[in-house]
């Protein structure tokens, strides 16, 4: 790609201007870098920083076209009150939709896990966890408002996530068959295992469910329409797997769950942020109208969202042509809308479009690209995590990720502000929305006097800020109620709760 800043550039009353100003415009470069930086949860400072001396060649591009590149992508991407009141809102009414009848944007899939644990239970029970990017095989030893875990993580590649279906089962049970020779476990006794398939499944019992469709970049043909659990069941037989039974098919929001409510009773949420999202809640039976499941032994039942797929019609997201670009090109397309504002898998590319973008209108890198930029999901939302962490007064850190990573030519220093401030404000919409998500579930249990919601995932865990502008945003819907909300960070609660589930499901 050209650059934007050819010799004609440097005859350019702009450029000129520059040079004859460079001192006189360098405190409004400082003021402008100050005010990119800033992020957007907070007041841009009106205090202008102590000039310094920047040299004229450092202005990459017009400050004018600097100013109003921010102004344009904060009014793409920020999320005012007003914009999550009404997000909230028609949330509600999704989850009620979706509570009455099948076939609506919110599926509200009842998971057919009715009992709170009761934190007694004990015993040794096999996990497995299917949620994007791994597959991990526990042992988790339950011990009372206590547990043990013994695990292996196995990385799914994007061939294998396009391979076969019983290619794929068949890798299951290979991690499973390593999993029990490294520990040594004894086949010859009876073993329960809760298999945790965080996609979205039609259950119809505690162990049976269909995969409606994949997601998260999965493809894998013969497994929609499937039930997963006898795909597993084959799997076993032909490894020679025998003695396991699979007693629970569960979601890993509803695993999340399951394994916080074991530790904390206040707990009536679970949620995943991470290479996708989604939420689980307890919900009382007489609030699922379109239940047909025959009697079931308590009065609430734990619902699966699965809120990824939330205003898939676009009535409220305030979607941006980068979303939409996004989503054309995604294997999932108009799908899961609200996951691909949201979430690790997208986060990066959405980052990475708009980037692209303003390559090309020469408003960054003087133009300049790079093969690794132009490759799809090349720029990863880890990238982002490192350069919004990045507080050294160049953006040094910035500047290796960009030129050492992606292979950009050469940045400037207001570059750099540019790409951080882009990553900023991605990175708080996404919270912003996740927020939202939340909001809406209290709301929907109207659970405003005191409530714990469970929170797994890597965003969640590992993404600068990510809780406190999920607090922020709270605090914004909710008002003074949101202090009795609390965002409690759970690990590794998806496979736990699996055995969990699996060790209690015949109460
Ligand atoms: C996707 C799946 C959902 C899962 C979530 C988080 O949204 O559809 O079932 O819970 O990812 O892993």
């Amino acid at each position: 790609m050209s650059s934007a800043l050819d010799s004609s550039a440097f005859k350019s009353p702009v450029f000129l201007f520059g040079l004859t100003t460079g001192i006189a415009l360098s405190a409004v470069v400082q003021y402008v870098l100050s005010y990119v930086a800033t992020p957007q949860t907070q007041k841009s400072s009106l205090s202008v920083p102590v000039p310094a001396i920047v040299p004229p060649q450092t202005i990459s591009v017009p400050l004018a076209a600097h100013i109003e590149t921010i102004t344009r992508l904060e009014k793409d991407f920020t999320i005012n009150t007003s914009m999550m009141q009404k997000i909230v809102k028609q949330f509600v009414n999704e989850m009620r939709k979706g509570l009455l009848s099948d076939g609506q944007t919110l599926k509200m899939i009842p998971s057919y896990v009715c009992n709170r644990p009761r934190g007694d239970e004990v015993g040794s029970v096999l996990a497995l966890d299917l949620g994007g990017s791994n597959f991990r095989v526990c042992e988790v030893i339950l011990e009372g408002q206590k547990t043990r875990l013994r695990q292996k993580k196995f990385v799914i590649s994007d061939a294998l996530k396009n391979a076969s279906g019983t290619d794929l089962f068949d890798f299951f049970a290979e991690c499973v068959s390593k999993f029990v020779e490294e520990h040594a476990l004894d086949l010859n006794v009876k073993r329960k295992l809760g298999f945790t398939f965080s996609f979205p499944i039609e259950q119809t019992a505690i162990n049976k469910g269909t995969l409606m469709h994949w997601n998260k970049g999965f493809t894998s043909p013969g497994v929609v329409d499937k039930d997963v659990v006898e795909l597993l069941a084959d799997a076993f037989a032909r490894k020679g797997l025998h003695n396991i039974e699979i007693a629970a098919l569960v979601n890993d929001t509803v695993g999340t769950l399951m394994s916080h409510a074991y530790l904390d009773s206040q707990t009536h949420v679970g949620v995943i942020l991470g290479t996708g999202t989604n939420a689980a809640y307890f919900e009382p039976m007489d609030k699922i109208p379109k239940w047909r499941g025959g009697p079931v032994p308590s009065n609430e039942m734990v619902v699966n969202t699965e809120w990824g797929a939330f205003d898939n019609e676009q009535i409220v997201l305030p979607v941006t042509k980068f979303d939409r670009r996004l989503d054309r090109a995604s294997p999932n397309p108009q799908s899961q809308i609200f996951e691909k504002m949201i979430s690790g898998m997208y986060l990066g590319e959405i980052v990475r479009q708009i980037i692209l973008d303003l390559i090309g209108t020469g408003e960054l890198f003087r133009g300049q690209s790079s093969e690794n930029l132009q490759t799809p999901y090349h720029f990863e939302t880890a990238y982002m995590s490192r350069i919004e962490r990045d507080h050294t007064t160049e953006l040094s850190d910035t500047k290796a990720v960009l030129e050492d990573i992606l292979n950009i030519p050469s940045t400037t220093e207001s570059d750099r502000r540019l790409v951080k401030r882009i990553c900023e404000l991605v990175g708080i919409r996404s919270a912003r929305l996740s927020a939202a998500g939340v909001a809406a579930v209290v709301t929907k249990i109207n659970r405003f006097d005191g409530c714990t919601i469970a929170i797994d995932g890597s965003l969640f865990a590992h993404y600068p800020h990510y809780a406190n502008r999920m607090r922020d945003a709270l605090r914004e819907v909710l008002g003074l109620t949101a202090e009795n909300i609390v965002l409690e960070q759970a690990r590794d609660g998806s496979g736990q709760g699996a055995a969990l589930i699996a060790a209690t499901a015949s109460y």
